[in-house]
């Protein structure tokens, strides 16, 4: 069954972690809704692991929206957040016409957006709209060039605190659930402590209330880089390789198709097909 906001809400409060993984189309939705992850994120790394864009900034909203209903047709039974791609959120007019889209023609149950105390206004008007918001703080890969490129945030007493507070403001703003990326685990730690809602870190340390990673990232589908956070669970990559590999020598050698993929007429129709020549 769909979890509901609420019920993750309980994860945090009875200590059991959330899982979340992304995905980006139909098999990927249907193998993790199968292994029983607790939410999908549709994030806009789509356009690195997927579309290969060297960042997130170029993707659209309709390459989101495009890629959230194949994700939703093929889990239909697992909590979908959206990610809401660059400037599709600049003003809080933007930002209700592209999220109700993700929503309403998506089938997305919530969207996530970036950013701190600069985007409370954005998260109170799509909260007020009804539209659940995922807050994400700390490495913010559509600005990571403001940020000095993808390096640990948090790391002197200023910009930690900025992030405690950032949290805060967002937890305030109405976010129901807050992504903390590449942080001290002793920020995170602290944040996952003040607020009532649950954390989920990506590269944040283990006192995060779960844990997302990028589905390329843990399958080993996806090898321009791997940051030190990832951990892989299956090298895919290779072995989508080696049988696509396999298949290009067998058919040089005339090895492919065998009998069994093949198919043929009846001993009465090649008789009457060339017999009455
Ligand atoms: O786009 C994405 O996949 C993300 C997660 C990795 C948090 O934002």
């Amino acid at each position: 069954m769909r979890k509901t906001i609420l019920e993750l809400g309980k994860m945090k409060q009875t200590s059991e972690k959330i899982s979340m993984l992304t995905a980006y189309d139909y098999p990927s939705a249907r193998w993790v809704e199968e292994a029983g992850v607790d939410t999908i994120l549709v994030g806009d790394s789509l356009g690195m692991v997927v579309l290969g864009y060297d960042s997130t900034v170029p993707v659209t909203i309709e390459e989101m929206l495009h890629h959230t209903k194949a994700v939703r047709r093929g889990a239909m039974q697992t909590f979908l957040i959206t990610d809401m791609p660059f400037m599709s959120y600049a003003t809080s007019d933007l930002a209700l016409m592209n999220a109700g889209r993700l929503i309403k023609e998506g089938g997305a149950d919530a969207v996530k957006l970036e950013g701190g105390q600069n985007v409370v206004h954005i998260v109170q008007a799509l909260t007020r709209a009804g539209i659940p918001v995922v807050g994400h703080i700390g490495l913010t890969p559509q600005t990571a060039s403001q940020l000095g490129g993808y390096i640990v945030q948090g790391r002197d007493l200023s910009s930690a605190k900025q992030l405690v507070k950032d949290a805060h403001a967002l937890e305030l703003a109405g976010a129901f659930l807050l992504v903390l990326e590449l942080m001290p685990k002793q920020v995170a730690h602290q944040i996952s402590t003040e607020l009532k809602i649950p954390t989920i870190g990506i590269g944040a340390g283990l006192d995060c209330d779960g844990q997302v990673l990028v589905f390329h990232d843990i399958l080993g589908l996806f090898e321009r880089f791997q940051p030190k956070f990832v951990k892989q669970y299956a090298q895919l990559g290779q072995d989508a390789v080696q049988a696509i590999k396999s298949f290009h020598d067998e058919v040089k050698l005339s090895h492919f198709p065998a009998t069994e993929h093949t198919f043929g007429l009846s001993d009465e129709v090649i008789q009457k097909l060339y017999g009455d020549k």
